[in-house]
């Protein structure tokens, strides 16, 4: 059995359908160059057949990145299958993963299928996707509530028209880790031409058991792990690609395998995700959370002064917390600028866009005289935000707090290139902002999560804010930031109201 564990990335894919997650073009390509140098094996980077924004991003995705493979979802279906050959026209190296659902609950319910029929599609689908490429992968979806028997029917088919890996999801994650990992050596001991393709697992977290379930997949056989980063994705989300990559590398003694991977970036991976879709992450979380490195007991600082693997496992420096290095300042030139960002994994197409970066980055150094790693991702993230929102921008906004007065906003919207002003109390000056912005652009949405992280440490830190509005059951996240936290708070809201008002092109079908 080899001892390679290749790591297949679905953030931009499986991660995007967490509600109000979604990211634009430019944003996949970001988080796909960052995979990248991370040395990611596969990279599924959306699924084509559900909009044109989805066929365009995993295009550019496919054009931009060059050592990693790169994926495409599509259901068993031809023109769903051509799409996505078509959207990987220009990938160095192209995968096509089609799945069609082997539960009796999704054949007799959602597909209305009989057994034969699904087994019939599925060979139908493999076959297709191998005109396209040689790499193809099936996933027999809800394969954690299918019967054993079917499962190594359809599977034992699939290989024969073709597939190269074959992906066991647990769609719904209902799986323990005992039972998924005995399914997976099942699967292997019995399906007779199983040696001719890669077992990969796909696990959701609706217990929280999907990286349990995962490494107890790898501990029986299975080569390949869908995971993505801080562990996003649809409902309670997959498992989290650094707990994953970890868990492997540190307890080696157990796993016999390995990933090549760059694990330096998973921090910078994991901030840049955060920063991008709004979904912060949790303090305590394993490995990327604020807290996965802090000793508060003094008997825990004792101890790892005295020697540090006293209490800790891994070293904070290998999975990148070290990488937020103070950089850039007020002095620094237009060329260190380019290259720092180039460092992090940011170019921009036209020489504008860098420039505007440029200006943002010389009015923040006015303000915080040292520049993080952190501040340019977050000001990159502040600049595609409104260059990709045009409808309404921020022009003034002034506040007025004062102790036992009721805190008031006036605002200046520019919308649509006309000037708008508004005035407007609250119970704090965040709240007199909104109703004031809300009072121009009347969206008819309601506040559904309001949060602020510093992006680094100290007063004078940019405050990164995200927004969550509903409006008529969509969810919309909003994300600004800005040395001032209203004015941040403001930019969150009018990010959230241009992307409510733009036309919605990246809606998902359900699986
Ligand atoms: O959860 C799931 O079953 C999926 C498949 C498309 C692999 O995301
Ligand atoms: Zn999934």
């Amino acid at each position: 059995m080899s001892d390679k564990l290749i790591i297949f990335d679905t953030t931009l894919r499986d991660g995007e359908q967490s509600p109000g997650a979604s990211m634009t073009k430019d944003e996949k390509v970001r988080i796909a160059k960052l995979l990248e140098k991370m040395r990611v094996d596969v990279i599924e980077a959306g699924f084509p057949i559900a909009s044109q924004g989805d066929f365009e991003s995993v295009q550019a995705v496919a054009n931009a990145v060059k050592d990693s493979t790169i994926c495409g979802l599509s259901r068993a279906l031809d023109k769903d299958i051509d799409r996505v050959g078509e959207a990987l026209k220009g990938a160095n190296s192209a995968r096509i993963h089609t799945f069609i659902a082997t539960s009796p609950i999704h054949m007799e319910m959602k597909l209305r299928m009989s057994p034969d029929q699904v087994v019939e599609q599925a060979v139908k689908a493999v076959k297709r996707a191998r005109q396209h490429t040689d790499n193809v992968e099936f996933s027999p979806e809800d394969a954690g509530r299918s019967e054993l028997d079917f499962l190594c029917r359809v599977i034992e088919a699939v290989i024969d028209a073709g597939a190269t890996t074959i992906n066991i999801p647990d769609t719904v994650g209902y799986n323990v880790p005992d039972q998924f990992g005995g399914l997976i050596k099942n699967l292997i001991e019995r399906i007779p031409n199983s040696d001719k393709a890669v077992f990969s697992v796909h696990c959701h977290n609706d217990l929280g058991l999907a990286v349990a379930n995962s490494l107890s997949a790898v501990m029986n056989g299975a080569r390949q792990v869908e995971c993505t980063i801080n562990g996003l994705g649809e409902r309670a989300g997959n498992a989290s690609l650094e707990e994953i990559v970890m868990a492997v590398r540190t307890r080696q003694d157990i796993f016999g395998c390995d990933t090549g991977l760059d694990t330096t970036q998973i921090v910078p991976a994991s901030r840049l995700v955060s920063g991008i879709t709004g979904f912060p992450v949790q303090p305590n979380k394993a490995i990327v959370g604020a807290n996965a490195f802090a000793h508060e007991s003094g008997i825990h600082q004792d101890g790892v002064l005295k020697n540090r693997e006293t209490y800790e496992i891994m070293c904070a420096e290998d999975v990148g917390w070290s990488t937020n290095r103070m950089v850039l300042g007020k002095h620094s030139g237009r060329n260190a600028f380019r290259t720092r960002l180039n460092e992090l994994g940011i170019s921009f197409e036209a020489e504008e866009e860098l420039n505007d970066a440029f200006k943002r980055f010389k009015d923040l150094a006015d303000k915080k005289h040292e520049i993080y790693d952190d501040d340019l991702q977050a000001l990159v993230t502040d600049a595609s935000v409104e260059a990709e929102n045009e409808h309404v921008k921020l022009v003034a906004l002034k506040v007025c707090s004062e102790t036992g007065e009721r805190p008031d906003a006036s605002i200046t919207l520019s919308v649509d290139s006309e000037e708008r002003q508004a005035h407007s109390e609250g119970s704090g000056p965040v709240d007199a902002a909104f109703k004031a912005i809300e009072s121009i652009v009347n969206s008819g949405s309601d506040l559904q999560l309001y949060s602020v992280n510093n992006v680094t440490n100290g007063t004078d830190s940019q405050g990164e804010v995200t927004v969550r509005l509903e409006k008529g059951g969509r969810i919309i996240n909003g994300q600004g930031a800005d040395t001032d936290i209203v004015i941040a708070s403001a930019k969150a809201y009018i990010n959230a109201v241009n992307k409510i008002m733009a036309v919605d092109d990246r809606a998902h079908p359900q699986l």
